[in-house]
């Protein structure tokens, strides 16, 4: 297999949006829209990254680091201009050029190796992505010869009216050789009604020339969904909560309510965890298996549940750990706590964890028993097997002993009574 690098097309103004944020840091399910891509590029073996910006550039860098090159394009003259400003850089480079777009949150990285893995085998030129719509308005459509071989794009505005009856569009998809990739753009025309330089030509290119072009058709158009408005981004954020929720499903997990249950990309779950209906679990969170959580959680990055913990009702758990074993059952906040297994939380539980100028931890060892209404500052230790009182208020920089009962407002410390 020759070796990959993507180029992802970025440079739009993203104008629908109506944001002071570049459209591609817009989030969907708590991610960055161009991290999807860049991630999907990264699956599949690409091992360099170019970015194609138009304006903010350094805003998106921030945000996305040092994974990518970034590219200008300051006046947006096309696709195919866009990817042309990478030119210099892969002068050398004698690979495969993956190009993408910055603004598609769906994409799918099986949909995408399948590409790849096709343009290899096939040794072909150019192989692109194309799906069959019922509704094929504003997208390029797909012309092929007699014997079915892909021979050009032909856009929407540019399509004559036999041409617009086409169904296979392009999805903005491509392998294309590199070398063979700037030759072809250094000798496309411009777009007569447009004056642009249209990626989508090189196709045509490389058909007269008698160069092997190959399409792979999805059965999931939705992987080139464009984000370009506040209602796509929020369809996009809707049709991926689908798909990830469905994933959980078929590795075993009871999800009660799909509609009302929000997983997002980074997450790992356990089997037979059931999940009831609005439970809001956000990336960097491992759940294990056989828990029961919800109605109405929300777990924050960095939380890390055991095996068989139940979390019920209107309760959040925040950058922390929660052992094999443990009850958080009503309305309660965990921030910042390291739990050791068996704790019980009780109803109304919170861990004051931030004083207003950094935050603190609390420790809570195996075992031990947290009464109802108990307030812990943190930095709050409580040992193994050790108990709260109902309501007691447990102050910052209390350690708890092992065996001990903290109670009262301020609790004060005692040997825990055996029950
Ligand atoms: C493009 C394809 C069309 C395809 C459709 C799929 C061309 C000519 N047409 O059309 O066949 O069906 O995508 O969505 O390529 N961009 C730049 N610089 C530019 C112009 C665009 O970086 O000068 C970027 C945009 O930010 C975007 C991507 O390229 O991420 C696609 O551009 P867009 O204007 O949406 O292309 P379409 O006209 O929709
Ligand atoms: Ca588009």
């Amino acid at each position: 297999m020759s070796e990959l690098r993507t180029v992802i097309l970025a440079a739009g103004k993203g104008t629908r949006m109506k944001s002071d944020v570049p459209k591609v840091l817009h989030l969907v399910l708590g991610k960055p829209i161009i991290q999807y891509v860049i991630d999907v590029a990264k699956a599949v073996g690409s091992l360099k990254n170019y970015v194609v910006l138009g304006h903010q550039a350094d805003m998106v860098a921030a945000v996305v680091g040092k994974d990518c090159e970034y590219v200008n394009q300051t006046e947006l003259l096309g696709t195919g201009d866009a990817v042309k400003r990478t030119k210099k850089l892969l002068k050398n480079f004698n690979g495969n050029v993956l190009i993408l777009c910055g603004d598609t949150p769906l994409l799918d990285k099986k949909v995408v190796k399948q590409l790849v893995s096709l343009h290899n085998r096939k040794k072909a030129v150019c192989t692109f992505l194309t799906a069959v719509l019922d509704n094929p308005f504003g997208y390029g459509r797909i012309v092929r010869d007699k014997k079915g071989n892909a021979v050009a794009i032909h856009e929407h505005g540019d399509a004559t009216s036999d041409e617009r009856n086409i169904k296979e569009i392009n999805v903005g998809v491509y392998c294309v050789r590199s070398k063979d990739l700037f030759a072809a753009l250094d000798l496309v025309k411009l777009n007569a009604k447009k004056k642009e330089l249209y990626l989508t030509d090189m196709v045509e290119y490389f058909a007269k020339k008698g160069m092997k072009v190959e399409t792979v058709v999805t059965d999931d158009p939705d992987v080139g969904l464009g984000v370009n408005t506040r209602e796509q981004l929020a369809l996009a954020g809707l049709k991926l909560r689908d798909k990830i929720v469905q994933y959980w499903m078929e590795q075993g997990v009871t999800i009660m309510d799909p509609i009302s249950t929000f997983i997002a990309p980074d997450v790992t779950i356990g089997k037979d965890t059931l999940i009831r209906p609005f439970t809001f679990i956000e990336n960097n969170v491992k759940l294990g298996a056989r828990c029961v959580v919800g109605p109405f959680v929300r777990f924050r990055p960095g939380t890390r549940i055991g095996n068989n913990v139940d979390i019920g009702n209107f309760t959040e758990v925040n950058n922390s750990s929660m052992g094999d074993g443990c009850f958080m059952k009503h309305f309660s906040y965990l921030g910042d706590a390291v739990l050791g297994k068996n704790v019980n939380i009780g109803a109304g539980t919170v861990t004051a964890n931030f004083n207003g100028i950094k935050k603190n931890e609390t420790k809570i060892g195996d075992g031990a028993f947290i009464g109802s209404d108990s307030i812990l500052v943190a930095p709050v230790t409580v040992g193994k097997g050790a108990l709260t009182g109902a309501g007691s208020v447990v102050t910052a920089g209390t350690k708890v002993p092992p065996g001990y009962a903290a109670i009262g407002v301020p609790a004060r410390l005692r040997r825990r009574k055996t029950l």
